[in-house]
């Protein structure tokens, strides 16, 4: 006598997946050749964040930013326009800057190896040649320019003239985080790590929370939904029976007493005055641009989260923790919520290792996607796309 399988239930609105989906290749987090078309393809084509604008403040005032091979800079013109540059010479394509950050002197950009000056808006000024060769013409050349944007006191470049509309990097509307004032905030902490693990094995990771209960047992108590190993009510094949139920194990936030996400729930900082109560009650809203940055909104401070790939297999983290200027003004003490963070990425980074070393198995070719992966199936498809993009 055959069974029929029970069927499974899978309420209208369901967000997962309904059918097993297989990953990248192994080899597409460790080969070299893979890493460095994953730059061309992806990292030197689309917008990248480079600093806050209150990093580059001051008239004249320049980062870098270094992916792969590759450098740009971005400078602070003295009309107060951001322009990026590719960081090379047009002479013999000396790098113009020596150090991540600084200044140029009032002269303008000033290459280090035989002083050719360019102004902030990469005009070739002056060689430093006796006489130029007939038929030599400063205006042929120019540094090559970049697009720079600045938008809500974050900076942004891009490696090519003709990156995707900046909007588009984004998963949600730009303005989605208008109400925390992005362009007023300040940096009052940052935490930096190395993890040893390719970019999108990060990027994977923050797409899913299966591993929540497991890897987070604290984050799992604060946010109770993640506890149940899901990012939202709809990740729940019967959310319909629950639906009109606010239990934060259900509709997603905080565990009853809890505001924000710090050692013991409670804020830090000043709160925002303008965040409505649906997202004060959310707790967290993130806002992310791919390949570059995520941003979390809590009720008293941003964190963004930037990631640089440093090799196939080495991904650098940063983390700022942006608050009102009350905050820090004040003097209050944001130690809750960097410790809260650390812990959180710190577990995080660690199965981030782990699970790239075990790519590496002889026995491991590519893996499978569970139902509540359904994020990590998109970012996979736009990487398969962008690798696929001409
Ligand atoms: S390489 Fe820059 S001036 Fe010669
Ligand atoms: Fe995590």
């Amino acid at each position: 006598m055959s069974t029929q399988p029970a069927p499974v239930r899978r309420d209208p609105g369901y967000a997962g997946l309904t059918t097993p989906v297989e990953t990248l290749p192994a080899s597409w987090y460790f080969d070299s050749v893979h890493h460095e078309r994953e730059l061309s393809r992806i990292w030197y084509r689309n917008w990248l964040y480079v600093c806050r604008a209150s990093e580059l403040a001051a008239p004249r005032s320049f980062r870098t930013l270094d992916v792969g091979d590759q450098s740009l800079f971005v400078v602070r013109g003295e009309n107060g326009e951001v322009r990026a540059f590719h960081n090379t010479c047009r002479h013999r394509g000396a790098a113009l800057c020596r150090t991540a950050a600084g200044a140029f002197p009032a002269a303008g950009i000033v290459c280090p190896y035989h002083s050719w000056r360019y102004s902030l808006r990469g005009e070739l000024l002056r060689t430093s040649s006796q006489v130029h060769g007939d038929g030599f013409d400063v205006h042929d050349y120019s540094l090559f320019s970049l697009p720079a944007t600045e938008w809500n006191g974050f900076v942004f470049a891009a490696f090519t003239r003709d990156p995707p509309p900046f909007a588009r990097s984004f998963d949600l509307p730009l303005g989605r985080l208008d109400d925390w004032q992005l362009g007023d905030l300040v940096i009052g902490h940052r935490l930096q790590k190395t993890i040893a693990c390719n970019w999108k094995v990060f990027w994977e990771n923050y797409n899913e929370c299966l591993h929540c209960p497991g890897v987070h047992p604290r984050l799992a108590q604060l946010v109770p939904i993640f506890g149940r190993a899901l990012l939202e009510r709809r990740d729940d094949p019967d959310w319909q029976d629950h639906a009109e139920d606010n239990d934060p194990k259900y509709g997603g936030g905080l565990r009853a007493g809890a505001e924000s996400w710090t050692m013991d729930g409670q804020p830090v900082g000043v709160l925002f005055p303008g965040v409505s109560a649906e997202d004060r009650q959310a707790a967290h809203i993130y806002l992310t641009s791919v390949p570059s940055v995520f941003i979390v909104a809590h009720i008293d401070y941003v964190r963004v989260v930037r990631l640089l790939p440093l090799a196939s297999e080495r991904t650098a983290m940063s983390i700022e923790f942006l608050f009102l200027p009350e905050t820090l003004n004040t003097g209050r003490d944001i130690t809750k919520a960097v410790e809260f963070t650390d812990i959180v990425m710190s577990e995080d980074a660690a199965v981030c290792e782990l699970n790239q070393r075990g790519l590496h198995s002889l026995a491991y070719h590519a893996g499978v996607l569970m139902p509540e992966e359904y994020a990590i199936r998109q970012f996979q498809d736009w990487v398969r796309s962008e690798l696929a993009r001409s």
